[in-house]
């Protein structure tokens, strides 16, 4: 059996947390209303009334109950959004309303915020999470995420644009990573990309002379947008979605 080193040590008191926080980072309860739970005593800790909002406890382990309702303690959220056009992906801004004003109020206290970037005018498969770390991977280049949308433009599709794209568009700031283009109809395509710079598919189209006039997203990495997930809507990612996502990163 080995010794407890003041390292274990630590990592053991690092996972403690004071109760009124860890209910609080739920999101469902304000932390004034998470003090009125306590002092009212409709608070327990494995069975046991907390009488006061400083105790720590780890909520990995503990079961905590309000009401003798048990509250699962999630550390992160992860939700996917179909994001409609007219929201732009910022946590604020002063002109347009954002991808979080379409969050659930079950979520106000939490930090949300988009991992990654569509257009205002785009819609499609967006994640909204407050897992820093998750969002960090899927848009670290070096991560090859691959995402494809689907594209629809105001002139026919050709076949010298899908062989442009698989060697290389060149844009201002730089040769793109090569791409997918897939004719899927006169004016309409699947594109792949690798990357995601600044308006890079109105872009890479435009050096065709095209212009996008829809610009969807289906898919990032192993994970898609659900048929049934309608423009505007959003729901947690299920246990499997997540791992989809975060097999790729
Ligand atoms: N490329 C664009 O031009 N816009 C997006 O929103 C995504 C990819």
């Amino acid at each position: 059996m080995g010794h407890l080193t003041s390292r274990d040590v630590y990592k053991k008191e690092k996972k403690l947390e004071r109760i009124d926080k860890i209910i609080a980072s739920q999101g469902i309860y304000s932390r004034s209303d998470v003090k009125s739970l306590i002092s009212k005593k409709r608070v327990a800790v494995d069975g046991e009334t907390v009488k006061s909002a400083n105790i720590k406890v780890d909520p990995e382990k503990s079961v905590i109950t309000i009401d003798g309702r048990e509250l699962t303690v999630k550390k992160n959220v992860y939700i996917m959004l179909n994001k409609p056009k007219g929201y732009v992906s910022a946590t604020e801004d002063r002109d347009h309303q954002t991808v979080l004003e379409l969050m659930p109020a079950d979520f106000a206290g939490r930090d949300l915020f988009p991992a990654g970037r569509l257009d205002r005018d785009t819609t499609g498969l967006m994640i909204i999470t407050d897992d820093g770390v998750l969002a960090h991977n899927i848009l670290a280049p070096k991560k090859h995420v691959q995402k494809i949308y689907h594209v629809e433009l105001d002139i026919p599709v050709t076949e010298e644009m899908a062989r442009g794209f698989a060697e290389g568009v060149e844009l201002n700031d730089g040769v793109c990573k090569e791409a997918g283009l897939e004719i899927t109809g006169e004016y309409t395509a699947k594109v792949t990309l690798k990357e995601g710079r600044y308006h890079q598919i109105k872009r890479m189209f435009g050096c065709y002379g095209a212009k996008v006039v829809e610009l969807h997203r289906l898919t990032m990495g192993n994970l898609h947008l659900p048929d049934n997930l309608a423009v505007g809507e959003c729901r947690e990612l299920t246990e499997e979605e997540l791992k989809l996502l975060q097999q790729q990163v």
